[in-house]
């Protein structure tokens, strides 16, 4: 039950506003798109999306007539001034997001997380907007190793990778606007997350489909780094509950607690989908490779959130959905994107 705080902001569900979702055709962000369409059908809902190699309008199908779609990055003041302006309410759901990409190249990290942020809290703060919510990531806290205590949101910030730290940045930048501007903030910081729709590079999307296709399994080290994992409908059912019921200035950790190997994964996904152990690899580590995340999340909790549902019965929902929509997954994989980051980062790691 959420508790009476007099924190609580005015829009409830019937008051009508105008939300900014940047990021909305990717993963997490088109799934809240898609939750608000349903949850508030009073408001207009307004997406800012560069659509990069991982953000597509197909993850909006359907939505057509319900939202505004501007194609835009962040990083340009411009578009980012004319995406917010109107705009009561803002999400940033816009991130480069994938680790191992981030220890090859981290320059569009840099644009899109710090630059990025930069440029939209500028014109938040410009437009008067009344709430911005920052969705950003675990990872800002760094490496736990076997014993640490989960990291609770006043725990120091000590990211590693070039993702974590452009991460850890915008992070900073979002809790200044708040402290000197006087901007209304909210901050989430999710765990590792999963479900419909994500783009098959991270870990359970590419075994799931790795393993349809007959392809090996490459599980690094020797698959013992540990996430904690939450299905992206619980990520935004915490996205909501921050935005609508979250303090002003306030951080929100987001995650189910869990202590899952990506060699756990890996066994999972194979004897789900082909029962064939014998296709997980162990190929050569990721530099540098943070062994173990995990949050506290008792604040998000005092809001009224927590995770729906147990991790294995979220994954086989997940590893169906993969296997019912090749159609979706499949081009993607077709990409020349995808064949060559394939290609570079797996073949010599074998
Ligand atoms: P990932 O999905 O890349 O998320 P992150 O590193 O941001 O937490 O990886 C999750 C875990 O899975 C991490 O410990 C690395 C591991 N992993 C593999 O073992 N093999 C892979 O091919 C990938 C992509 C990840």
């Amino acid at each position: 039950m959420i508790p009476n705080t007099d924190h609580i902001i005015q829009f409830g569900m019937n008051a009508a506003a105008t939300i900014l979702i940047t990021g909305g055709a990717g993963f997490i962000g088109s799934r809240y798109v898609r939750r608000l369409v349903k949850d508030h059908p009073k408001w207009s809902i307004r997406v800012l999306d560069l659509l990069t190699y991982s953000g597509s309008l197909s993850n909006l199908a359907g939505l057509e007539g319900q939202i505004q779609f501007i194609r835009g990055d962040i990083a340009d003041p411009e578009a980012a001034r004319d995406a917010v302006s109107g705009c009561g309410l803002v999400v940033n759901c816009a991130a480069e997001s994938h680790v191992d990409r981030s220890l090859v190249d981290g320059a569009p990290f840099e644009r899109t997380n710090i630059e990025g942020v930069r440029v939209l809290l500028e014109a938040a703060v410009a437009a008067g907007v009344d709430r911005f919510l920052q969705v950003s990531t675990d990872e800002v806290y760094g490496d736990l190793g076997p014993t640490a205590a989960p990291s609770v949101e006043g725990s120091p910030l000590r990211p590693t990778s070039p993702y974590a730290i452009s991460k850890a940045a915008g992070d900073a930048m979002v809790l200044a606007a708040h402290a000197e501007y006087g901007l209304e903030t909210v901050l989430t910081r999710g765990a590792n997350t999963f479900g419909p729709h994500q783009y098959p590079e991270k870990i359970i999307p590419l075994f799931i489909t790795n393993a349809m296709l007959g392809y090996s399994i490459p599980v690094y080290g020797d698959g013992s780094a540990v996430r904690d994992y939450i299905h992206v409908d619980d990520h935004c059912r915490g996205l909501s509950l921050a935005l609508e019921h979250g303090v002003a200035g306030g951080t929100y950790n987001l995650g189910g607690g869990l202590r899952v190997s990506a060699l756990e994964i890996a066994e999972s996904i194979v004897t789900a989908v082909n029962d064939d152990k014998s296709m997980i690899r162990f190929v050569r580590d990721r530099p540098s490779h943070d062994m173990r995340y995990c949050m506290d999340s008792s604040l998000a909790k005092s809001i009224g959130w927590q995770p729906s549902a147990d991790f294995q019965s979220q994954l086989h929902d997940t590893i169906d959905w993969y296997v019912n929509n090749r159609s979706w997954w499949e081009p993607i994989r077709n990409t020349s994107t995808f064949k060559q980051w394939m290609t570079s980062w797996y073949d010599d790691r074998s």
